[in-house]
């Protein structure tokens, strides 16, 4: 049974677990019988592992909600949650499919510019790269766990996923931005709706929210429930409200006192040694915990390359700061 769990160093991180399965129905049922297991061996990476060998899940999606189910006491149904159906698996609603396919037809991120390092690696580093968040942080409670699984991968060099050590992060940070970042909030709002930063630059129209997409106030330092260290919690662009923040009680809207600070931060937030570039195979599926890590996807060939990667998101232990909270946001 141990053979579930052993992990080794995620080689090109400073964080993060390597798992490789050689059969992945034997993985889960493993997994099942020893639930605690999954949970403490993410805990014990940093909040990240990647788990490689997973193509089962392709066969049946099924087997990635059984995954999820140790990670939390709820696996979301997103056919309750969002008005987006066309994002749904068709198997399983609480597999959301993030895909440039019909009927999903996401489009990738605008590649950065210039749009590799001199290196001609993908840049990482805010503000060269964009885009950089953690999933649903403009709800509270915000989600613990995604599980995200290429049933599709762009290439290898395109759409790859970048991953930063929020907990890494803090640690780091020079005592007078840790002594500013301890007692802050931050507002959050979600993607799309003309509150991100370049909605606001640009004086584009802006969606009117309801409860599903904030703006909320969340804390940029979160006490991690199970390992006891403080994270870094922040998005930048399109997932701060810049309206009214991006912080709470200092001087709003790009180019202002709060913008200063969230730049300070983020630029920190994603040094080389805080950060992790995975270049996805197919079969691979990486469990990252969104209360200490923010992710950023990359550009790929839409014209030319069909992706489908398939998440789900688990809930249920957002910490101190939000203890006894009721959703605001949940409708059904
Ligand atoms: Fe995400």
């Amino acid at each position: 049974m141990t053979e579930a769990v052993e992990t080794r160093p995620l080689p090109g991180a400073t964080f993060g677990g390597l798992i490789e399965v050689a059969d992945g129905r034997a993985f889960v049922e493993a997994a099942e019988a020893r639930p605690r297991a999954l949970p403490e061996a993410l805990n014990g990476r940093g909040g990240l592992l990647l788990v490689k060998g997973l193509a089962a899940v392709s066969d049946d999606p099924g087997l990635l909600v059984r995954l999820s189910r140790p990670f939390g006491a709820e696996v979301e149904d997103y056919a309750r949650t969002t008005n987006r159906l066309n994002l749904l698996h068709p198997d399983d609603s609480r597999i959301v499919r993030i895909s440039n396919l019909p009927p999903v037809n996401f489009a990738p991120p605008e590649p950065p510019d210039p749009p590799t390092r001199p290196d001609g690696g993908p840049p990482i580093r805010f503000p060269h790269r964009r885009g950089w968040h953690t999933d649903q942080s403009f709800r509270r409670p915000p989600p613990d766990i995604s599980l995200f699984y290429a049933h599709r991968p762009a290439p290898r060099g395109q759409g790859q996923t970048l991953y930063a050590d929020g907990a890494g992060a803090y640690d780091a940070l020079p005592p007078d931005l840790k002594a500013v970042a301890d007692d802050l909030h931050g507002l959050h709002v979600a993607p799309f709706t003309g509150h991100g930063e370049d909605d606001v630059v640009q004086g584009r129209p802006r969606k009117p929210l309801n409860e599903k997409d904030g703006p909320v106030a969340q804390p940029v330092v979160r006490l991690h429930p199970e390992t006891g260290r403080k994270a870094l919690y922040l998005c930048e662009r399109e997932q701060m409200d810049w309206v009214r923040g991006p912080f709470v009680g200092m001087e709003p809207g790009p180019g202002g006192e709060g913008a200063r600070l969230l730049y300070r931060l983020m630029e920190h937030f994603t040094r080389d040694r805080f950060t992790y570039a995975h270049e996805w195979d197919r079969g691979d599926l990486i469990v990252y915990d969104n209360r200490c890590l923010i992710h950023s996807a990359t550009w790929f060939d839409a014209q030319a390359v069909s992706r489908d990667m398939w998440r789900t998101t688990v809930w249920g232990n957002p910490g101190p700061s939000y203890r006894g909270e009721a959703r605001s946001w949940e409708t059904a």
